[in-house]
């Protein structure tokens, strides 16, 4: 296989992305397999039909790896299910020096990374990302954990994976409405840490860009500038986070009332016209940018409606926030297009005047 890819260190893990990366992972799995080591992989249902197969033609030696399937969706990333892959593991013999390959999206490398990093006091694991969302962000930096109830990633820890291994040719059989969602978080990246790359990522709708495995590199490389800087979130890593405080509640609240819940991204993707709003209230964010913003969203995602009976709901689910400090709401803001700040403390009246606002948009956006 010709060597054709990028190294990026993420957070002291190798990144490889491109066409190439799994001449790199069979030169890993060398060693272990050389040793006889038990290799488990873990798919969803989803992920089996359509990644394995192409992962196995590529690389045919991991045909003998023991297979751990779970059923997809953000239901599933608790702990009951990882218990059934430790059951799995312990009667199929793993121990410490055991290996297990992620091959999923967010939901399988963020369960997979736990699962592995907790059994036997820490099994090595290895991320293959097979969604958007996995392959720019939940992939990558060593954030592991499953959701309590509705409340998501509530359990967790921080563990390195062993390697990233990012093949943009599994994007070609993702729904669009999950390659949405990764969008999401791409044009999250963009926001925070990138203008030019919000230029390139806005004014044509997702569906018409074609060379995302560029893309998939930008915003890799936005997203390790800031982890490697602070691999356990203690400050600027919390920047990665702009959206996802009102996001949270979008899609917390979504799980508990809608029949077809949000996506991740989706959930992202509203919380940052609200975020974006509150940006402009208390951080002087431009209020054109503002709306260039909410238009850009929506450009792509379809308003999710609420009542406004549901704003004390969304509220109070915000108090649960993690990067909540004694009782406060912090928050991550934006100043401009690209310059984002974190640890900003919000008033819930203004997270609340956000939401009224975010059902009036719809209506009040201006349109090209
Ligand atoms: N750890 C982190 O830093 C981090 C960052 C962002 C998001 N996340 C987490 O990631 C999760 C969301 O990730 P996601 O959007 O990938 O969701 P997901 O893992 O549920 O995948 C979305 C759907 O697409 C399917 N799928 C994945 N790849 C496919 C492919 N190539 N072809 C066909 N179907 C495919 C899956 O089976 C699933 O049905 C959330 O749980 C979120 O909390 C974690």
């Amino acid at each position: 296989m010709a060597k054709k890819f990028n190294t990026l260190d993420v957070a002291g893990t190798p990144v490889y992305v491109g066409q190439g990366v799994f001449g790199e992972l069979q030169e890993h799995l060398s060693s272990k397999l050389a040793t006889k080591e038990v290799i488990f992989l873990l798919a969803d249902e989803n992920t089996l039909e359509h990644c394995y197969p192409q992962l196995i033609a590529m690389v045919p030696e991991l045909e003998k790896a023991n297979k751990i399937i779970i059923k997809p969706g953000e239901e599933n990333k608790t702990l009951a299910t990882c218990e059934k892959l430790w059951n799995q593991m312990a009667v199929e013999g793993a121990n410490r020096q055991s290996l297990l390959i992620n091959l999923g999206g967010g939901v399988i490398c963020d369960l997979g990374g736990f699962a592995a990093s907790v059994f036997h006091r820490g099994m090595p694991y290895i991320n293959i990302p097979t969604s958007l969302m996995a392959m720019i962000d939940a992939s990558l930096g060593g954030k592991t954990g499953v959701d309590l109830y509705s409340l998501k990633n509530q359990i967790g820890l921080f563990s390195k994976p062993a390697g990233v291994y990012v093949w943009p040719g599994f994007l070609t059989t993702l729904p669009h409405r999950q390659m949405l969602s990764g969008f999401a978080e791409m044009m999250k990246h963009a926001l925070i840490g990138d203008a030019g790359f919000w230029k390139k990522l806005t004014k044509i709708p997702m569906a018409v860009v074609t060379n995302w495995e560029d893309h998939i590199l930008t915003a890799i490389k936005i997203k390790s500038k800031i982890v490697n800087l602070d691999p356990n979130e203690k400050g600027i890593r919390r920047q990665l986070n702009f959206g996802h405080t009102i996001g949270h509640a979008f899609e917390t609240y979504s799980l508990r009332n809608d029949a077809s819940p949000l996506t991740h991204g989706e959930a992202v993707a509203m919380g940052m016209i609200c975020e974006a709003y509150i940006s402009y209230r208390t951080l002087g964010f431009n209020h054109m940018e503002r709306d260039e913003v909410v238009k850009n969203i929506l450009l792509n995602f379809s308003h999710y409606k609420i009542p406004s009976i549901a704003i004390d709901e969304l509220v109070e689910i915000t108090h649960y926030d993690k990067k909540n400090r004694k009782g406060r709401l912090m928050m991550t803001l934006i100043r401009n297009i690209g310059d984002a700040v974190d640890g900003q403390q919000c008033e819930l009246a203004l997270v609340r005047e956000s939401l009224f606002r975010y059902i009036d948009f719809s209506r009040h956006v201006p349109r090209e």
